[in-house]
């Protein structure tokens, strides 16, 4: 360059310039970089918050639902000429009309479950791999250890998920989906299957008519699924151990080992009386809807269905009728199916899943053996002829 050419004044006019003009440059370019920086950092700020706020209010929906319940059928005619019984007293005392049976040779609890799932797999296109949690309410297990869960994991062909059992009895199913619920709450699980069923024939004994009346097999399985809108909202669960003595099967635990005595004394079958799990039903059904629905600032008239625990008929209309709770609003099929203890909420929620609708509020309430109780308040998720 002929920088000689020039004055040197205006040489050195051009050098104060030309930094000057750098300054400015690397003046506006640093600002552009930092309000570049400011907005991606607010934008990232407001990812991470919404990504937190998500998480806090991460619900696990029910997505789907199916049933299974055995072919044969024991109606009480068929008990009147087991046991001194008619269907007069079997129908004004409990409701129940039949019960479907289990009598498949050499069949299990898990392969009523397993026909359950495949079901429930098919009706909401998952295939068995996205299972990542399965979780199997029973006191019919298949065997006292191994649990049921992984057989029907086995199964199904579920290869990806942890299973395990939940022994509640008649509360078995609300307990499982509460706790499956939670997994799907914390993000940590997407897709898990929660089952309710019963083998009760298999602990029936088919001379008593206090016990062979009431309880029948099945049961049914939903999935449950992350939302940001519907699912289970809250859960109000209690248990007393010291009703123990009403309900349960005097020998074949640790307490009591089987021997040919147990077996000719027919202790490794339900045994139940009757009055004081009735009234403590009532009573525990009745008071742990009340709270919840108060705990959720619920009025009666929100609850768009009741689904009880199909235990009895007339425990059924008392828990309504003390709750004053509208019949039409109460889910009821003990009349085809009697007590299929953790069985009875699934086959309800799936037998009246084609008048369910997307936003209906349902509070499952339960009541069994150990005593266990309570009752969960869940928003669905879903049309029900979708
Ligand atoms: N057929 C005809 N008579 C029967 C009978 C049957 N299947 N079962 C019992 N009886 C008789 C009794 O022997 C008794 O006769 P008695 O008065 O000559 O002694 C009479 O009926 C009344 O018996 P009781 O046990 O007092 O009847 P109940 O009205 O309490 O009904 C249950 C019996 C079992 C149906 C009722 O107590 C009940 O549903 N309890 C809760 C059971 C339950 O829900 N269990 C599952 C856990 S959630």
């Amino acid at each position: 360059m002929c920088n000689e050419n020039i004055p040197k004044i205006t040489r050195i006019k051009f050098n104060i310039s030309f930094k000057f003009l750098c300054l400015d440059i690397k003046f506006v370019i640093k600002s552009y970089l930092a309000a570049f920086y400011d907005e991606w950092c607010k934008k990232l700020v407001i990812i991470i918050a919404k990504y937190y706020l998500a998480m806090g209010n991460l619900k696990a929906a029910i997505t789907g639902v199916a049933k299974y319940v055995p072919e044969t059928l024991l109606t009480n005619a068929d008990l009147e000429k087991i046991v001194d019984t008619s269907d007069e007293w079997i129908t004004s005392r409990t409701g129940i009309k039949q019960r479907h049976i289990f009598k498949e040779e050499g069949k299990a609890t898990s392969d009523m479950a397993t026909r359950m799932v495949e079901n429930l797999l098919k009706k909401t296109n998952t295939s068995a791999d996205e299972i990542d949690l399965l979780i199997c309410a029973t006191i019919t297990p298949d065997m006292t250890f191994p649990d049921t869960a992984n057989t029907i994991c086995s199964k199904v062909g579920i290869s990806n998920a942890f299973a395990f059992d939940i022994n509640a009895a008649c509360s078995g199913f609300l307990f499982a989906l509460t706790t499956g619920a939670k997994f799907v709450e914390s993000g940590s699980h997407k897709k898990v299957v929660v089952i309710g069923v019963d083998f009760m024939s298999s602990i029936i004994d088919y001379t008593d008519r206090t016990t062979c009346v009431i309880f029948g097999d099945g049961g049914g399985a939903v999935l449950l699924e992350p939302n940001e809108e519907y699912g289970i909202e809250d859960s109000i669960f209690k248990g007393d151990g010291d009703g123990r003595q009403y309900l349960h099967m005097k020998a074949g635990g640790s307490l009591k080992r089987p021997t040919l005595a147990t077996i000719e004394d027919k202790e490794h079958f339900v045994f139940q009386d009757g009055r004081p799990v009735f009234k403590a039903a009532v009573k525990g059904m009745t008071t742990t809807f009340n709270s919840l629905l108060e705990r959720n600032e619920i009025g009666h008239d929100d609850v768009d269905w009741l689904v009880p625990h199909q235990a009895n008929m007339r425990i059924i209309n008392s828990v309504a009728d003390m709750l004053d709770f509208p019949k039409e609003k109460v889910m009821v099929n003990i009349q085809n199916y009697g007590n299929t203890t953790a069985g009875t909420l699934p086959l309800c929620l799936a037998d009246y899943e084609s008048q369910l609708k997307k936003g209906d509020k349902l509070v499952l309430t339960a009541f069994g053996g150990g005593f266990t109780w309570g009752s969960t308040l869940l928003t669905w998720a879903y049309d029900g002829d979708e």
